[in-house]
């Protein structure tokens, strides 16, 4: 069977639109978004438990994500720097697993140092390289610009949708081979039951001889680890806190933000940072587009994220249980950091 192209495949009986910007720029959106539950509804629900929690994946307004950026280069946050210069040395080793067409996908995307490492190497070895980053978020379009300003030979098609929607998409996509990156331990943010899962999902949405690489954050001393979600200049704080300001400001909300402060610790039983907001008194809010009306006493606390830490032997275990084969690892120096290149055999 010869590779298909887009013309061939079916996408619309995907129920997905088209729209391309360039000759090097597409991407695809589900026609409608599937049943996913509004921002206001997703806190009316999670505000309203005995465990208060606020999902972490609505940090990420415009102000989070330039928090982010900037927790990114804090001299206590270590992953996004470790990870980066593990990339940085990974060429010659991944270059085997690659051949001329194989794709790579992107589980979240952005313009950023990371993505590029990856892409260098795609360009060293295809005349035309295809990239495929898959995020919720509209800011792709965006970001996407600068890529191709710097890569004549890239191709972007974004897909606007979740993780799973976007390779179930791709799954039928073509014969090429992929090779689907997750970095920057996100999926550190997923209960273990969620996180196994995900991966379950992943591996489904796989053809055989597809591959999957994953940065995943490791276990380490308690004060690195707390230091990286307490930053001495508060950005984390800040970050964290910037979620009851969107609540705000999106869904009329009425929190005072002088009333809670950043509270995160690591649980050395679950390995996990675990951060969250703790109320300084108790106090009323109201979020008027959740219908809400909350009481809050002193010290309570809405969980805000879980970032998980891995061992080595875990990280092999999790991929393993999800029925992958693990093709090669690596770890910077300090072994504060980690990528698995895994493969469906
Ligand atoms: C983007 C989810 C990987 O867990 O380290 C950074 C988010 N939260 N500082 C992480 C985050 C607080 C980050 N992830």
């Amino acid at each position: 069977m010869t590779s298909c192209c887009l013309s061939d495949f079916s996408y619309k009986k995907l129920n997905y639109k088209k729209y391309v910007v360039d000759s090097r720029l597409r991407y695809f959106k589900p026609h409608a978004t599937k049943i996913e539950k509004s921002f206001a509804e997703e806190i009316s629900f999670s505000l309203s438990q005995d465990s208060k929690f606020i999902n972490p994946k609505f940090f990420y307004d415009s102000t989070g994500s330039s928090l982010f950026e900037t927790i990114c280069s804090l001299p206590e946050y270590y992953p996004t720097r470790t990870e980066i210069e593990i990339l940085k040395s990974l060429e010659s080793d991944l270059l085997p697993f690659l051949d001329k067409e194989t794709k790579l996908v992107e589980l979240g995307s952005g313009a950023s140092v990371k993505t590029k490492l990856i892409i260098d190497i795609f360009t060293k070895l295809q005349s035309k390289t295809d990239y495929f980053p898959i995020d919720i978020s509209e800011i792709l379009a965006e970001s996407s610009e600068q890529l191709l300003k710097d890569y004549e030979t890239l191709h972007i098609t974004g897909i606007i949708d979740t993780y799973e929607g976007g390779l179930e998409f791709l799954k039928n996509y073509d014969e090429k081979k992929n090779l689907i990156i997750f970095l920057g331990s996100s999926f550190g943010n997923f209960t273990p039951d969620d996180g196994k899962l995900f991966l379950k999902n992943i591996f489904s949405t796989m053809k055989s001889g597809d591959l999957f690489l994953i940065g995943l954050d490791l276990v380490k001393d308690k004060n690195i680890l707390e230091s990286a979600y307490d930053d001495s200049a508060d950005v984390t704080a800040q970050f964290n806190l910037n979620v009851l300001s969107r609540i705000n400001n999106e869904l009329d909300g009425d929190f005072d933000l002088n009333n809670f402060s950043h509270y995160s610790i690591y649980n050395e039983n679950e390995q996990r940072i675990e951060m969250n907001l703790k109320s300084l008194m108790p106090q009323s809010v109201i979020v008027s587009k959740s219908n809400l009306h909350l009481q809050l006493v002193k010290n309570e606390l809405i969980h805000t994220e879980y970032s998980h830490k891995y061992t080595v032997n875990q990280i092999k275990q999790i991929l393993n249980d999800a029925g992958f084969e693990i093709k090669k690892m690596w770890l910077d120096e300090k072994k504060y950091f980690s990528l698995t290149l895994v493969s469906k055999n």
